[in-house]
């Protein structure tokens, strides 16, 4: 299916997956060659199960998920396929977020460190149950067939501002805790004498920002959208009365039930049209 600038696209799609990927191993070299490497014994390779876990599946696949019905390739499958996809990844981020969380508590519980003193810990985990809170308002919208269509429209800007406070301020949280680690860990030289270390990690730093507003990038970008959504939108914006005959001819491709949320949302406003009309 066309894309108004569908190159573009695929330049900054690139861009964040390659810089997503190059991140991940940027955080698995800084545990393995830096660190203790990677172990579930209580000490500090326990700890780095942290860093690993929240940058792959709290960062990369929250991401990803994202801006998975923005994939061209997807348009031919419905929209109720698409939201399992986006559902299932969302899932295995918070699966990812909740080991990554036991690892630490865990370690600070056997190493005697109180837990839950930082602005990171308490930002971080905020985020993970509120992260935990939009998945189950989402399935709970949008996956329950039940769920009246009213609900459903009248929620999603919440649902889309919601992911995407929670995806910036995770990586918000993410630079805090890597800044403090360095602080914490480097000794000999310190951070501030600019170690080989402190620069590698803040490097990682600045490749979680850059995947992270070239996600919001695409995510914010309407003539991105999937077509049916793209049609939606612009109803909606434009206020949906007035011109009957585009009104009409997008409710005729929005036939397919899965669309149903939205299209029930257009029929409303169709029907206060036809009334103006009359
Ligand atoms: C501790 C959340 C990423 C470094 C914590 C704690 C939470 C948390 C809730 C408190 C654990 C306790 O008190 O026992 C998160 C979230 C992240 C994230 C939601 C998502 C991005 C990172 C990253 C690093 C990191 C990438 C880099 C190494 C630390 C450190 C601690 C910690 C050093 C122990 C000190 C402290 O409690 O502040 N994190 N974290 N965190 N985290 Fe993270």
């Amino acid at each position: 299916m066309a894309m108004e600038n569908l190159k573009q696209f695929l330049v900054v799609l690139s861009a964040a997956a390659a810089i997503g990927f190059i991140a991940i191993i940027f955080v698995l070299r800084w545990v393995l060659h830096f660190q203790d490497g990677l172990a579930w014994d209580g000490g500090l390779a326990e700890f780095n199960w942290h860093p690993v876990l929240t940058v792959t599946g709290f960062i990369f696949l929250q991401g990803i998920a994202i801006i998975v019905y923005r994939l061209p390739w997807t348009w031919q499958c419905s929209k109720l396929m698409m939201k399992f996809i986006h559902a299932g990844l969302n899932l295995l981020a918070f699966v990812f977020a909740v080991i990554a969380m036991v690892a630490v508590f865990d370690f600070h519980n056997a190493a005697n460190i109180p837990n839950m003193y930082s602005l990171h810990s308490w930002l971080g985990l905020t985020a993970v149950i509120l992260y935990g809170l939009q998945l189950v308002l989402g399935v709970g919208m949008y996956l329950i067939p039940v769920t009246p269509v009213s609900w459903r429209a009248t929620f999603m800007p919440f649902h889309v501002y919601g992911g995407l406070l929670l995806f910036a301020s995770i990586i918000a949280v993410a630079l805090m805790g890597i800044t403090e680690k360095l602080i914490f860990g480097l000794k000999d030289p310190k951070y501030k004498d600019s170690p080989p270390e402190a620069i590698f990690v803040n490097v990682l730093g600045v490749l979680l920002v850059l995947f992270g507003s070239l996600i919001l990038w695409i995510a914010t970008r309407t003539s991105w959208k999937r077509p049916r959504d793209q049609i939606l939108h612009s109803l909606h914006t434009n206020g949906g009365g007035g011109d009957n005959t585009k009104v009409a001819s997008a409710l005729s491709q929005l036939q397919d039930g899965s669309d149903a949320e939205a299209t029930g949302d257009v029929r409303k406003r169709s029907n206060k049209a036809d009334e103006q009309a009359n």
